[in-house]
């Protein structure tokens, strides 16, 4: 299952042109706006079309108008890849289903045809094209539940959830397309620990608690709450992600976290002590597929990548709660 950096290393990339896919999304949108900030030409793909979708059209309105950005409307699923790729130094692939609990019901089928199946459709393309590096975006839910230790690349994978399941076959697809005779494609697989930050998913328990601190709305917690996360700020995670598009190590899996963590009780202590407002909690049943503890062993990441996370949980916080206000007052004043 693991794959490991050869020492026998490709020459370092330069950047100038990159796709990313999931551009519309969370962390794709945060990517394609560093990589316009440094100068790098992107084609954004993504099946959320902003004109029909209000996330995708708030996540991209910073660079819709860049001139450095394209975007395209795309199912990675059934649209024709090759004709984004020509002259790309790099993919960074970070289309996808994400979210543990929905796995588990109807969406199933969704996760396998754009985690897996859409993957195997962008791999044949990026290896036919001979583009020279893909990044690809895993996750720490691969690892399942562990016994607290932080885990390292080469511990063996015991996914706990369908989502997992489907992550670790994605980046293993990529993997194995990567390590067929001739192939020019160099693969990274990222594996992100619980990311936040400014325009983080409504899904996710930050903003959840964020969003309760600042509108008196109450948040659910499922378990007790002393579930641990390492959670990473987004900066952090793409900084790491752009690293990884230039890493003399190929085929190659690394952890991106922050190196610690915290339970989901810190979190809110935390939005407590940044609001002064009191957050209403209602407690629910523990989740299928939601592990104690997820932490990063960081060794490969600074190895590999030459990149240590910078940013605290406080810190990162403080900024999505400044990000949040912003866009609160900025709808109010809409009307
Ligand atoms: P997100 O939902 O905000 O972004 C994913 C984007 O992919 C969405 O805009 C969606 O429309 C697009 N997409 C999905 N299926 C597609 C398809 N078939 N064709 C084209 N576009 C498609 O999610 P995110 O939090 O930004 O996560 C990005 C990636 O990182 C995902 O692959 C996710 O599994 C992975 N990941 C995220 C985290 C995290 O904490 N956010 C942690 C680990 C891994
Ligand atoms: C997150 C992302 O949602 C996944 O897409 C990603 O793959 C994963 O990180 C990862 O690191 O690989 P998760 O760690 O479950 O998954 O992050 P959150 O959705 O923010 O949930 C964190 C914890 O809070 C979980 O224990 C969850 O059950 C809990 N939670 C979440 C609540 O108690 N209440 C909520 O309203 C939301």
């Amino acid at each position: 299952m693991h794959a490991t950096a050869h020492a026998d290393t490709p020459p370092q990339l330069l950047l100038r042109r990159a796709v990313v896919t999931g551009a519309a999304g969370f962390i794709g949108s945060h990517l394609c706006q560093a990589l316009l900030s440094r100068g790098v030409s992107v084609i954004g793909v993504d099946r959320r079309d902003p004109d029909q979708h209000h996330v995708a059209a708030a996540n991209l309105a910073d660079i819709r108008n860049e001139p450095g950005f394209i975007f395209v409307t795309g199912d990675l699923r059934t649209c024709a890849i090759e004709p984004l790729l020509p002259e790309s130094d790099v993919v960074f692939h970070l289309a996808g289903i994400p979210g543990v609990h929905p796995s588990w019901g109807a969406d199933f089928d969704d996760y396998v045809a754009s985690n897996i199946s859409a993957t195997q459709r962008l791999m044949h393309a990026t290896t036919r094209l001979r583009i020279p590096r893909l990044v690809v975006a895993s996750s720490s839910s691969v690892y399942g539940a562990t016994d607290g230790r932080p885990s390292a690349e080469t511990d063996h994978p015991r996914p706990a959830s369908p989502y997992a399941v489907t992550k670790l076959a994605e980046e293993q697809l990529c993997l194995a397309h990567a390590a067929r005779p001739g192939c020019a494609t160099t693969v990274v697989a990222l594996r992100f620990f619980t990311v936040y930050g400014p325009r983080q998913r409504e899904d996710m328990f930050i903003q959840r608690v964020l969003t309760a601190a600042t509108t008196g709305q109450s948040v659910r917690i499922y378990g007790d709450g002393k579930q641990r996360r390492d959670f990473t700020y987004i900066d952090d995670a793409v900084t790491a992600t752009i690293a990884a598009a230039s890493t003399h190590a190929h085929n190659a899996v690394i952890n991106v976290g922050a190196g610690g963590g915290a339970c989901l009780l810190d979190v809110v202590e935390h939005a407590r002590d940044l609001t002064h407002r009191k957050i209403n909690i209602s407690t629910r049943n523990a989740r299928s597929g939601d592990v104690p503890t997820t932490c990063a062993d960081m060794s490969a990441a600074r190895r590999l990548l030459g990149w240590t996370p910078s940013i605290d949980l406080r810190t990162g916080m403080a900024s999505q709660l400044h990000w949040l206000a912003s866009r609160r007052s900025a709808l109010s004043s809409l009307g």
